[in-house]
């Protein structure tokens, strides 16, 4: 992710708005209901170890520390990110549990096989096509035998609308780099992660950035007492784009479950 897109999508204030309709430490659509959707589906144990790439401003990390006693690594690129969640890390006591250091996904050097599961939720569209099939390569690299891989991410379904001016202005402004299904399973298949399961998640996303709209449009005196009027008016217009090219049919939700075989 270049800084500019950094500085224009994760700034401070943008988070805290953020924060507001999705709840404190998560980022991506459906926010904890999303994050304990995850949890369950990883299927994890007390002390099992997670990888979390793109860990944001934390949510997903100390759900997993706090209620399935996941020992987690939580990774993302931003400083500004990994420093709010290292200071939400001390205030709720989870030093012990949770890590998080500042890294890009691109050079990763965890050593073989020490994770138990590895999720990328909202995160992985950031890097392009031939990054994601070299980190997806090094995240099989770093699971253990049986291990687990999740990605709750944006897909791009091909269409005449992909190859249009305005899409391409779209993901370029965002530092989206969606890939399509097919892309996803010829990584997995290069890398030697089994595909288990994959769900497009678009009627879920459509309601979801309707319904965020919607908060932050009946909330819009509260909301901004406390971001300034021009963050606020951003944040709607990101989720306006966002359910255009989802009901368009070409940018939405998907999930990915993959394995790294025993
Ligand atoms: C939409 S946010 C999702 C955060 C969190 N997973 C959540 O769902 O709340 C995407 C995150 O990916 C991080 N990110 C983007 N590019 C990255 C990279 N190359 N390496 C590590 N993190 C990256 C961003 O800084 C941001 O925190």
């Amino acid at each position: 992710m270049s800084q500019l897109v950094e500085a224009a999508t994760y700034a401070p204030e943008w988070v805290r708005c953020v924060e507001k309709f999705y709840g404190v430490g998560f980022l991506s659509a459906g926010g904890k209901r999303t994050c304990q959707d995850l949890a369950q589906r990883l299927d994890l144990k007390a002390g099992d170890s997670v990888l979390d790439i793109g860990s944001g401003s934390g949510g997903m990390a100390f759900y997993l520390a706090e209620n399935v006693g996941a020992v987690v690594t939580g990774v993302d690129c931003s400083s500004s990110l990994v420093t709010l969640a290292k200071q939400r890390s001390e205030m709720k006591g989870l030093d012990d549990k949770v890590t998080f250091m500042q890294r890009d996904m691109r050079n990763l050097d965890f050593p073989p096989q020490s994770f138990d599961a590895i999720l990328f939720w909202g995160s992985i569209v950031h890097v392009n096509i031939d990054d994601c099939r070299s980190v997806l390569r090094r995240a099989y690299d770093c699971l253990k035998p049986g291990g687990k891989l999740i990605i709750q991410e944006l897909i791009k379904f091909e269409s005449v609308k992909t190859s249009t001016p305005e899409f391409k202005e779209y993901i370029c402004r965002m530092g989206y780099y969606p890939s399509t299904y097919s892309d996803y399973a010829k990584h997995f298949s290069s890398s030697g992660l089994k595909l288990l399961e994959f769900e497009q998640r678009r009627d879920f996303y459509i309601q979801d950035s309707a319904e965020t709209l919607d908060k932050l449009k009946s909330n819009w005196d509260e909301i901004v007492k406390d971001v300034s009027k021009d963050t606020l008016e951003r944040t709607v217009s990101f989720w306006e784009e966002k359910l255009y090219w989802a009901q368009e049919g070409v940018l939405y939700f998907c999930f990915l479950l993959a394995q790294r075989p025993l």
